[in-house]
């Protein structure tokens, strides 16, 4: 219906213009829409299998995608349909530490039935995501997750782009049921959670058309809970762009196998330089053996007669830059603990137990001799002060160490800086040191992101004022 002057000036007159005009009128409180989490059911398997039941975002899995340009508002209503409470995590952004999202530290977890308003602005471009932050063992593995895209301000220079979340599902072969036991002492003790149905974007048969000599922007997530993915290109030529959402200064060509463990992110550019009618892929390696991770069957020529040149770098995000690590203080990390490891005992709840007494409360993993999360912060910082921390890992197993809100870059041996990240891999046997600028004031959780070793000791938290 097109509204005629006459009705304006109806609508003037039952305003009663004229009669009294306040001096100021105030803009109306946007609503935030709404982001519903619920239980679902999904064609995860092949479609001659039952649908799956999920817990999922918006019922969808992976879950409604986010997309925002860099300085937008992200206005968002958390509704909670699941039989459990829940919080959502924006994994990766520079937050106000009241909007991280993170059930027990930052915010209570939302009761089933209840709501909570999410409210900040992406200052960063780049592949971010969101996930459940409450039980995220469970509720990770259960779907809750989905991508969270901040372009950049000026469009990058591809053809298209594609998002692909990798997962794994651990399924019941028969009914392609979620295996129930989300509490499980040998995952939590060994390698996590690992599903035996890996999908991309929630399916195992991902096909996606290209053209030749095509520039796609694949943005890579792994949203797994421990899996650590081993991939390669086939028929296409790329580039590391941006790993964790922030872009390199100088795009990294990719040769041979490269590593996305839980929680990261990597921004490839590739071209297509499969010839009509092949199929390019993304290639998983698993026991040293290649599977298609995604297909990309290549069409007929398009516009692109020929291969670009080498890309050109991304934009960089504000005010990256981590200087003085020379003077910053130093912090140590050490992990000890599951299985196969010479953890002896460690302090839960404030009491000394043996490993033995550690296992039985379902409890295997230590930072500096401490298990789970308590009152000390492994750091007590200021805003803006730089800080490093030794990474050692004295177990036998790889873990993924996240830092929320704050990207970090490695202290490389030779002394030099890596590129920014937030969640990096730590083989068993290895010491690894990250610096990094305190931001936002506020408790900041640090922890593995393989989710059975978080929700068995692995967290700390650094507070910054
Ligand atoms: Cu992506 Cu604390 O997590
Ligand atoms: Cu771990």
């Amino acid at each position: 219906m097109t509204q005629t002057r006459r009705d304006i000036l109806r609508m003037g007159a039952t305003l009663g213009l004229g009669t009294m005009i306040p001096g100021t009128i105030r803009a109306a409180t946007p609503t935030p829409m709404p982001l519903t989490a619920s239980v679902a059911d999904v064609q995860l398997a092949p479609p001659d299998y039952p649908k799956t039941r999920i817990w999922g975002y918006d019922g969808q899995m992976p879950g409604t995608l986010i997309r925002v340009k860099q300085g937008d508002r992200i206005m968002r209503r958390f509704v909670n349909d699941l039989p459990q409470a829940s919080s959502v995590h924006w994994h990766g952004l520079r937050i106000d530490n009241a909007m991280d999202g993170v059930a027990g530290l930052t915010q209570d977890a939302v009761p089933p039935g209840g709501t909570f308003d999410y409210d900040f602005t992406a200052h960063d471009a780049g592949t971010y995501w969101y996930h459940a932050h409450n039980r995220s063992m469970e509720q990770v593995a259960r779907g809750l997750y989905g991508a969270l895209i901040v372009e950049e301000a000026e469009p990058v220079d591809v053809d298209r782009e594609e998002l692909l979340i990798l997962d794994d599902w651990l399924l019941n072969p028969e009914t392609a049921q979620l295996d129930p036991e989300f509490e499980a002492p040998h995952d939590r003790s060994h390698a996590g959670r690992r599903g035996n149905y890996i999908a991309t974007n929630g399916t195992a048969e991902t096909e996606l058309p290209v053209k030749p000599n095509e520039r796609l922007r694949l943005r890579l997530i792994n949203a797994a809970n421990a899996r650590i993915f081993q991939l390669a290109l086939s028929g296409f030529e790329g580039w590391v762009m941006a790993y964790d959402g922030m872009p390199l200064d100088v795009p990294e060509k990719v040769e041979g196998n490269f590593l996305l463990a839980p929680g990261q992110r990597v921004d490839l550019f590739v071209d297509v330089t499969a010839a009509a009618g092949e199929v390019a892929h993304l290639v998983r390696i698993d026991d040293e053996e290649g599977y298609s991770q995604a297909a990309f069957p290549v069409g007929p020529a398009g516009d692109s007669s020929k291969l670009r040149e080498t890309p050109e770098p991304l934009p960089p995000n504000p005010n990256m830059s981590v200087p003085g690590v020379d003077a910053a203080r130093r912090f140590d990390l050490r992990m000890e603990g599951g299985a196969m490891g010479n953890l002896q005992k460690a302090t839960l709840g404030g009491e000394e137990m043996s490993f033995r007494e550690l296992a039985a409360a379902n409890q295997f993993w230590s930072f500096n001799g401490v298990v789970g999360m308590t009152d000390t912060p492994l750091a007590q910082l200021s805003s803006g002060e730089t800080a490093r921390v030794s990474i050692r890992n004295d177990t036998v197993f790889p873990h993924a160490m996240h830092l929320h809100g704050m990207h970090f870059r490695e202290v490389l041996n030779s002394g030099e800086l890596g590129p920014l990240r937030d969640t990096l891999l730590v083989f068993g046997d290895e010491t690894r040191e990250i610096a990094f600028v305190a931001g936002e004031p506020g408790k900041w959780i640090f922890h593995c992101h393989m989710l059975a070793h978080t929700a068995s000791g692995m967290a700390t938290w650094v507070d910054v004022t």
